[in-house]
């Protein structure tokens, strides 16, 4: 252990974003993973063991030999990133969250609780000034503080530019990559040439993630903003990133060049903070017809951007763009990451 860094632990990491958190947390200048839990199944096994490597590139050295641990609060460091499996995530979390440690998740489970900061760095750092009421109520001297579902992500931060312009209707269609569904996810036969207009759950995420992480903190709660949002879902032979293509009425109906503007200027706490995580630019805007792209786009900003193309008037709403995100690192773990960055500085980690 390097003295000066921060010990974090993993809970889930062995699974798919388990996995993207220990290549993402590899050579962080603040934190260092010191501990890793998983099943019972994993429990007691080296990682290297336990763990079947899904990401190009060899499993990180360092990690290989670590034992993998119950998910239980026991000598485990006060930070703890959190990728467990959503049937689990509800109890183990709280379970940490009320034994004092700080758990930043990545999981659904708590992240519609009124009490509970469901934050993007760039969008709403605020909300975090929730987390002093959630340990009133609860009784706990840990916390909880979660990201938003992968494609929610990719919506909101293009949307946040947007706010000053009274956003009223957004209508958001997606295409998204396969590996948002974890490891093995759709079977080849059903996603092979094809698109599969379901993702159970995804849509109502969608609506209610984007209007809470949109809303205001009032000082005693979080106030959702009052836009109505449509999203369909659907899943695309694509690898990694979530395309999203978006309509959207404003109180005040902005010039595209006002639009254009907020976007290429949109800068906010982590860039002023310059937080290890935080893209120099979090949003990107493609003046290119048929950009952005998964294939050519979505791994640059070391996928921590979100890529805005395709500006154009809307003859049903005011507006309609191309959004694009990464969506296992900024849609899961470099969120996360990016999130304790921000709770770091915060001084929540003190
Ligand atoms: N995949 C994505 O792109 C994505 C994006 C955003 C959010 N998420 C969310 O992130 C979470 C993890 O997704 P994933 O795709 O990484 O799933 P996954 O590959 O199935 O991994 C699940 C992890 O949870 C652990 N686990 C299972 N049962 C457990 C238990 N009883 N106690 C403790 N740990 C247990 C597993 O350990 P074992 O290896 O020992 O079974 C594994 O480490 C989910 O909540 C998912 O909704 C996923």
């Amino acid at each position: 252990m390097n003295e000066n860094r921060i010990p974090v632990g993993i809970l889930g990491a062995t699974g798919m974003v388990g996995q993207h958190f220990v290549k993402f947390l590899q050579n962080h200048p603040w934190f260092e993973i010191a501990w890793m839990g998983a099943s019972d199944r994993s429990a007691g096994r080296l990682y290297r063991e336990a763990t079947v490597w899904r990401l190009e590139g060899e499993m990180p050295c360092g990690v290989e030999d670590f034992e993998v641990r119950e998910c239980k609060p026991v000598n485990a460091p006060r930070l703890m990133f959190s990728a467990m499996d959503a049937s689990v995530a509800t109890d183990i979390e709280r379970e940490f969250a009320k034994a004092a440690h700080v758990v930043v998740s990545n999981s659904r489970n708590h992240r519609m609780e009124p009490d509970v900061p469901l934050v993007i760095p760039e969008v709403n750092p605020d909300h975090l000034k929730i987390i002093p009421h959630q340990q009133r109520l609860r009784g706990w001297e840990g916390q909880i503080a979660t990201n938003p579902n992968c494609s929610t992500i990719v919506l909101a931060m293009a949307l946040a530019p947007l706010k000053p312009f009274g956003i009223t209707r957004v209508i958001a269609t997606t295409m998204q990559a396969i590996s948002g569904a974890g490891y093995p996810g759709v079977a080849s036969m059903d996603i092979n040439a094809n698109v599969i207009p379901f993702i159970g759950g995804e849509e109502e995420k969608m609506q209610q993630e984007t209007q809470k992480i949109l809303g205001d903190f009032t000082g005693e709660g979080l106030r959702p903003l009052s836009a109505k949002v449509s999203a369909h879902c659907n899943r695309v032979p694509v690898l990694d990133g979530h395309t999203v293509t978006v309509s959207v009425e404003f109180e005040r109906k902005p010039s595209k060049q006002d639009i254009v503007s907020a976007l290429v200027n949109y800068r906010s706490t982590p860039q002023d903070r310059k937080l290890p995580s935080a893209p120099p630019q979090p949003v990107i805007y493609m003046e290119e017809s048929d950009r952005p792209q998964p294939r050519r786009d979505v791994e640059r900003e070391r996928g921590m951007a979100v890529f805005v193309g395709r500006l154009r008037e809307c003859p049903v709403l005011d507006y309609k763009f191309v959004a694009l995100g990464h969506n296992t690192i900024r849609g899961a773990a470099g969120a996360a990451v990016l999130n304790a960055e921000l709770m770091y500085s915060e001084g929540l980690l003190d």
